[in-house]
């Protein structure tokens, strides 16, 4: 099968490894890609948000399947356009990608079946977030942009005058654009965070291994949010017992209340969930995979991955088998200094050979990195994803940090602290 992966991080890489593994794929290609994809897959530099263009591209290459990898370019209907072409794509189509696209659908949708999540209110008047926010008197206060704000449209708000702040930076300075004509006004929950990611194929839900991300830029999470600074899998939060009352509370009432509404989910459904003293609820919800969570959660995948995507296109996941190894898997990420705020690029990458470090269990899954003159740069904000598999996350974790300490670029920036939560956790 001829395949091509839209999109061009460290989650494509690794998902573009992951397919390399199985027998059915003959060639593979990416769009947009980058600098270390180049070495994996054919890039194509097409931006994975213009639809047509790719949609005429992967028609003219005729392409087996495509895997729509970024939130954006689902959200903007790109299964269903290359659907109407003739060609299979794994993904949800527009109207289940409004599960992650639109807030207010998720948080409505949660509420209409009974789906353990904040409370919350919507809002698209800015006078009356202030009156409800005033008058439950609760603070933290958690204000959402509506939109795809590239995760950055989620403020904790401590009082009266930050809230307002944020109403005014969100609606009325439109700091994160039109999402900001509605918001969801939620309350703050406290708890261990989790992540997972299953396979969905419209009915049938089977849930990868858990884990966890780290979103600040700084050790003991300080500093700013950002995409994800590293992640380990599984989650020691997530007990078999957590699982089981998540399965039954959250994942297959989810499943079922996508069908409900008309929009069955087929691809990959992240629950980003909080294990609260009240128990387990949604915090979120992405319609694919989850990054840094893939860099961790796919090298842990033993059943053939383009198999499972395959089943979750046809509606045949029931019949497929979804196996992961017993061991964990750690990834840490290399950024540019600076980053998630302004960051320099083109900086030269060394202690890479082909993008690959000689380690054993050790892969180098590539974010944002661009290949200029013959030499390797960094090209982005998160640059590179070192990622490192065992029987046991403190092995993980050492061979992870063992292997970063190879590569080097003018200002890199990586947290020391990944997977230290986790294993206080596990004593
Ligand atoms: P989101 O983009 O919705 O995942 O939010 C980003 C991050 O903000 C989450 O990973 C949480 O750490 C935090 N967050 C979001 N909603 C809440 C909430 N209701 N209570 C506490 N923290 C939250
Ligand atoms: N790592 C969080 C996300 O992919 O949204």
């Amino acid at each position: 099968m001829k395949i091509l992966v839209v999109g061009g991080g460290g989650r494509e890489h690794a998902i573009i490894r992951a397919l390399k593994k199985s027998p059915l794929c003959t060639e593979i290609w990416c769009a947009p890609g980058n600098g270390g994809i180049s070495y994996d897959a054919h890039c194509k530099a097409i931006p994975a948000t213009d639809v047509d263009t790719m949609v005429a591209f992967a028609k003219e290459e005729a392409f087996d399947y495509v895997v729509v990898a970024q939130d954006d370019p689902l959200a903007l209907g790109m299964v269903d356009a290359l659907a109407a072409v003739g060609i299979p794509a794994f993904g949800p189509d527009k109207a289940a990608a409004r599960i992650e696209a639109s807030k207010v659908f998720s948080k409505d949708l949660m509420k209409k079946y009974g789906i353990p999540t904040a409370k919350y209110e919507t809002f698209d008047d800015p006078a009356k977030v202030m009156e409800y926010i005033r008058a439950e008197g609760k603070y933290p206060v958690v204000i959402k942009a509506d939109g795809l704000a590239l995760g950055k449209g989620v403020l904790i708000c401590q009082n009266e005058q930050e809230a307002a702040d944020g109403v005014k930076e969100i609606m009325l300075d439109k700091k994160f654009g039109a999402s900001g004509n509605h918001v969801v006004v939620e309350e703050f929950l406290t708890g261990p965070e989790v992540s997972v990611l299953s396979f969905c194929d419209g009915k049938t839900v089977k849930p990868m291994v858990s884990s966890m991300d780290h979103k600040r830029a700084l050790d003991h999470d300080e500093g700013l949010n950002t995409g994800g600074m590293g992640t380990v899998a599984p989650n020691p939060y997530y007990t078999p017992a957590v699982a089981e009352r998540c399965m039954k509370e959250i994942f297959l009432p989810t499943v079922a209340a996508m069908q409900a509404e008309g929009c069955p989910f087929k691809g990959c459904l992240y629950f980003g969930l909080m294990l609260t003293p009240d128990g387990p609820k949604v915090i979120e919800y992405n319609c694919r995979f989850g990054d840094p969570e893939t860099q961790v959660v796919l090298p842990l995948l033993e059943s053939d991955l383009l198999t499972v995507m395959q089943a979750t296109t046809n509606g045949t996941l029931d019949k497929t088998e979804v196996k992961f190894s017993d061991g964990a898997a750690a990834c840490v990420i290399l950024a540019s200094g600076g980053y998630p705020l302004a960051y320099e690029k083109g900086k030269e990458i060394t202690g890479l050979t082909a993008g690959q470090l000689d380690a054993a269990d050790v892969t180098v899954y590539h974010a944002g990195t661009a290949i200029k003159d013959g030499k390797l740069v960094t090209n982005g904000g998160r640059v590179l994803g070192v990622t490192a598999t065992a029987a046991t996350l403190p092995e993980a974790l050492k061979k992870a940090y063992a292997a970063s300490e190879s590569i080097h670029f003018d200002k890199l920036h990586k947290r020391s602290d990944i997977g230290a939560r986790a294993l206080a956790a596990m004593q």
